[in-house]
């Protein structure tokens, strides 16, 4: 159990040098912690080191990416083979991994589908909309209030909305980013989450032809059954293209992820993350009728362009089957479930002592909670104050070794252990108490 808190002035001395250089000193707004985030020298399995050689268990896990943890064995022989076998990293022509990885994903994901490969989640979700909007031929696309797919203009409003309900309790359309004006806005339909009446009134006043949503908010509030029911009939009646975004949720809630969790067929899927085994990536697939807008043999006037210099390279497609035949072989994935709920368990075990409301989430690989034992269904019946106080209690952790975005969910990896576990849980016990003794929380 660590007590003592870490020194960070290495991390400082770097920062204080990459804000010269680097808007906010970081390469993606999340990537900044206030007064600014430590920087990370070397890892190996499920911990990390950073450049004052202090060592963290990792949840973080490179935004859940990294479900074999860091330089898995598996991975390490990849890396190798891929340059041994092909003798570069990259070929610009087609190569026999992208079809292997594409037949993997497919069988697991979408059988008799067609897969499209991109370099990031974000290029995933952006061409999954642009083929709804395609293939409907209608410009309005539904995007649920809270859900976040990358920073792609098209769907970056109502992430995390400034502003609260109107008079009538409706939500309020607000872009993320400064640049997005009404002209794009306009094209965007702000759903309420888990809100069957609420997403049905707004969709028989909205003419939208595509919807896409995070199936599990932020990857740990899950859609109700009845909820994703009711989409996946609503818009299969309608002739509306349901994108699931799982670059989240893909491989992690399940094997097969939401589309497992659920038993539901999406018309796309995004995935994203973990299938590019440390590498940037990302796919969308989904229906071959939607998917072959893509073919680039059709005439002009009936096709949908997209292209990448880096799309299906190699490396990725070599670590993405090497991640993907890993966590389906044996009991891998079973095990990271296992840990996971330990995890859930254990938490639970030490606020409940500690007489701290609390209620727990997570599937699969994933696990969180909330300072309140109401049922939340959707980041809006988080208060402010319960926020807050997860936040001081996750802050505090990564000055004891445990490294977790604050307020955000703890990802789990094949490389943690049964000690990890332990040493965590017992690190939250001494946060938790530090705090109360401080009437901080
Ligand atoms: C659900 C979801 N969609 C899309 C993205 C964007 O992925 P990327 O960061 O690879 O662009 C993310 C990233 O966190 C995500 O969580």
């Amino acid at each position: 159990m660590k007590g003592k808190e870490y020194s960070v002035t290495k991390s400082r001395d770097l920062f204080n040098r990459a804000e010269n250089l680097l808007p906010g000193g970081v390469n993606g707004n999340i990537k900044f912690r206030n007064p600014f985030p430590i920087f990370l020298s070397r890892a190996s399995g499920s911990h990390i080191w950073d450049v004052d050689s202090n060592e963290y268990i990792d949840y973080n896990l490179s935004y859940g990416a990294l479900i074999l943890g860091h330089s898995h064995p598996v991975i390490v022989r990849a890396l190798k083979d891929a340059i041994d076998n092909y003798g570069t990293l990259l070929f610009g022509n087609p190569n026999v991994s992208e079809i292997e990885f594409a037949e993997l994903l497919l069988n697991i994901y979408y059988k008799d589908g067609r897969i499209r490969f991109t370099n990031s989640g974000m290029e995933a979700t952006l061409l999954a909309v642009r083929l709804g909007v395609a293939y409907t031929g209608k410009r309005k696309v539904g995007k649920f209030d809270g859900h976040y797919h990358g920073a792609n203009p098209l769907l970056l409003s109502n992430y995390r909305p400034t502003k609260g309900r109107d008079v009538k309790g409706k939500i309020v359309k607000e872009a993320d980013s400064i640049e997005i004006q009404r002209d794009l806005l306009d094209s965007i339909v702000v759903l309420p989450f888990n809100d069957i009446e609420g997403t049905k009134e707004v969709l028989e006043r909205e003419d939208v032809g595509t919807i896409i949503l995070e199936p599990f908010e932020d990857g740990y509030i899950p859609a109700n059954t009845d909820f994703m029911n009711f989409l996946r009939q609503y818009t299969k009646e309608r002739g509306i293209v349901l994108i699931f975004d799982e670059v989240k949720t893909g491989f992690r809630v399940r094997i097969g992820g939401a589309v497992e969790y659920y038993s539901l067929r999406p018309d796309l899927i995004c995935l994203g993350k973990i299938i590019g085994g440390g590498t940037p990536i990302g796919a969308v697939l989904g229906k071959t009728e939607i998917m072959e807008l893509l073919d680039p043999r059709r005439e002009n006037e009936r096709r949908v362009f997209h292209s990448g210099t880096f799309n299906g390279n190699p490396l990725s497609m070599s670590l993405g089957i090497a991640t993907v035949n890993e966590l389906i072989s044996g009991n891998n994935f079973l095990k990271i479930q296992r840990l996971s709920d330990e995890l859930r368990k254990e938490i639970s075990g030490v606020l409940s002592d500690l007489g701290i409301s609390h209620r727990m989430y997570g599937e699969g690989g994933i696990v969180n909670y909330t300072l309140s034992d109401d049922v939340i269904k959707t980041y809006r019946d988080i208060s402010k104050k319960n926020m807050e106080n997860r936040k001081k209690i996750d802050s505090m952790l990564t000055g004891m070794g445990v490294y977790l975005i604050p307020g955000s969910r703890f990802s789990m990896s094949i490389a943690h252990s049964e000690s990890d576990i332990s040493e965590t849980v017992a690190s939250i016990k001494v946060a938790v108490k530090r705090l109360l003794d401080r009437n901080e929380l």
